[in-house]
């Protein structure tokens, strides 16, 4: 690890986590430029680092890169990984066993020694990155599944230091997460910290069952409350905390970019462009076999085959980002979900008017502004998601109370969102009642729930979140003893 000696132990507030904010790039000419990283983790942080200044420890998304550059004003440190280490620790262990595992085993985990080792290793030069970046009792605040074991290594390295520690996906149930070989050495790394957060209170839970049954700690019994009433696991002389803090978006600023004119006018012109069908459906993911696209296609291939839907007049924009290209799931999934929007676009389509219009490929967030405020139905049908901030997106950018949201129960955002259109993404019949109670909605009906919709986003954004996260973590050694005990 090369970090420039001045810059040693000087962030009073960092940030760990798998990924930078911005990918590097390496252009035809050699120029390097840094791109924005995908996924909802850099969505929800980077507004939060732009308000607060600290450090960011990462991997820049390319093998053996050691830079620490300021981008736009923020100290970024590069935790370099090898092309064996990617395959092993990333692909590998991070997205082929534990993904799958906190995801329902949606796909079956892989359970491989090697990539099991490769994990800790790379969580250790992630401890060491973070060590030497933070000052005398620094905040530490390490994210998501891929860093699981930091919190142990850092408090071994540095005990002066206030470790937080949230986890953006599901934490499973307990009869899941006891495949795991590793079961145990994962909820003691995890025990290292002082606050322990989840989106759900659902899922404090599961982790509290599991510290006692595992790491054979005495817990609090009480119920988890949302960003109050943490439970306490007792390790040692230690409080660590365990609460549920649902992430969220800037959904202030989206509502205000969302009202531009120029946004205005680029949604006109898609709607435009599309040959100014009734009915524009949209779905916006990662191309991730958890986000349920298949069961959306599905649903809209069964409504055109039933003459619910008119083909003529209704066009699916499904914007998707290549994820994870390498690993084999991923693969499979591509390959069927482009054969189902083949089979749509064949059977239904016209030489000058595609039913589906497929994008794989990520898009600029202007543009993805325009899509969110030019669709009638937004189709967000996750088979599991930790919360989902595509749901919370589309919301922030309909001050027009307009559109409507199609949610599936299965995802963090579904306990927050009581307005939307929700259904159970296994019952393909409720899907597609819920899809034609969306596009049929009545203005008024679609007004009076977009408000609500509306009240709740805008009420909880991200800044409120890493308030209640970083506020509970600020205070634990406070009120560690007063907490709620059983
Ligand atoms: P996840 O973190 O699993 O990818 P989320 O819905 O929580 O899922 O967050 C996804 C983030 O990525 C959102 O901010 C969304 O706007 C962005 N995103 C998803 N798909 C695209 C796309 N095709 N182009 C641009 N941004 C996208
Ligand atoms: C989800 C995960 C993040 C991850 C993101 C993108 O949001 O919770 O930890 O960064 O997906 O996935 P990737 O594998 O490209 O980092």
């Amino acid at each position: 690890l090369q970090i420039d000696p001045d810059e040693l132990h000087t962030a009073d507030f960092v940030v760990v986590a798998n990924r930078l904010p911005v990918d590097k790039e390496t252009l035809p000419d050699g120029s390097i430029r840094w791109k924005r990283s995908p996924g909802g983790l850099v969505t929800a942080l980077e507004p939060i680092l732009r308000s607060q200044t600290g450090a960011w420890v990462g991997w820049s998304g390319v093998p053996d890169s050691h830079d620490n550059p300021v981008v736009d004003g923020l100290q970024l440190i590069s935790v370099p990984l090898s092309a064996s280490e990617i395959n092993e620790y990333y692909e590998g262990f991070s997205n082929a066993t534990l993904w799958p595992l906190y995801h329902d085993v949606l796909v079956k985990p892989e359970y491989h020694r090697e990539w099991w080792n490769a994990y800790v290793e790379v969580n250790r030069r992630f401890a060491e990155a973070a060590s030497a970046a933070a000052s005398d009792g620094a905040m530490v605040w390490i994210q998501d599944y891929q860093l699981q074991l930091v919190p142990k290594m850092l408090r071994m390295l540095r005990p002066d230091l206030k470790i937080g520690f949230f986890l953006h996906i599901p934490f499973p149930p307990v009869e899941l997460f006891m495949q795991l070989p590793w079961r145990t050495e994962i909820v003691e790394g995890l025990l290292g910290a002082d606050l322990i957060g989840f989106h759900l209170p659902g899922g404090a839970q599961n982790f509290l069952y599991l510290a006692r049954r595992l790491a054979g700690q005495a817990t609090s019994k009480g119920t988890v409350g949302v960003r109050s009433k943490f439970g306490v696991v007792q390790v040692g002389f230690r409080h660590v905390r365990v609460g549920a803090f649902p992430i969220s978006i800037d959904s202030g600023a989206l509502d205000a970019e969302s009202r531009s004119r120029k946004i205005r006018a680029r949604a006109a012109e898609i709607r435009t462009e599309l040959g100014n069908p009734s009915t524009i459906l949209l779905g916006v993911d990662r191309l991730d076999y958890t986000k349920g696209i298949d069961v959306r296609l599905q649903a809209l291939s069964e409504l055109l085959a039933e003459g619910r839907i008119d083909p003529s007049d209704t066009v699916m924009i499904q914007l998707a980002t290549p994820s994870r290209e390498r690993v084999d799931s991923y693969i499979q999934m591509r390959a069927g979900i482009e054969q189902l929007v083949g089979n749509i676009n064949g059977t239904y389509g016209e030489v000058a008017h595609q039913v589906v219009q497929y994008l794989h490929r990520p898009v600029d967030r202007d543009e993805l502004i325009a899509f969110f405020v030019a669709a009638d139905v937004m189709l967000v049908t996750p088979l599991r998601d930790g919360m989902n901030l595509v749901a919370k997106e589309y919301v922030a950018c309909r001050s027009d109370l307009g559109g409507a949201l199609v949610l599936s129960e299965f995802t963090g955002a579904a306990a927050e969102l009581r307005s939307a259109y929700q259904a159970n993404p296994y019952d393909l019949d409720g899907v597609k009642d819920a899809i034609m109670a969306a596009v049929n909605q009545d203005d008024e009906e679609g007004r009076r729930r977009m408000r609500a919709l509306r009240r709740q986003v805008l009420a909880h954004d991200v800044s409120r979140w890493a308030k209640s996260f970083l506020g509970a973590l600020g205070s634990t050694q406070e009120t560690a003893s007063s907490a709620n005990r059983g």
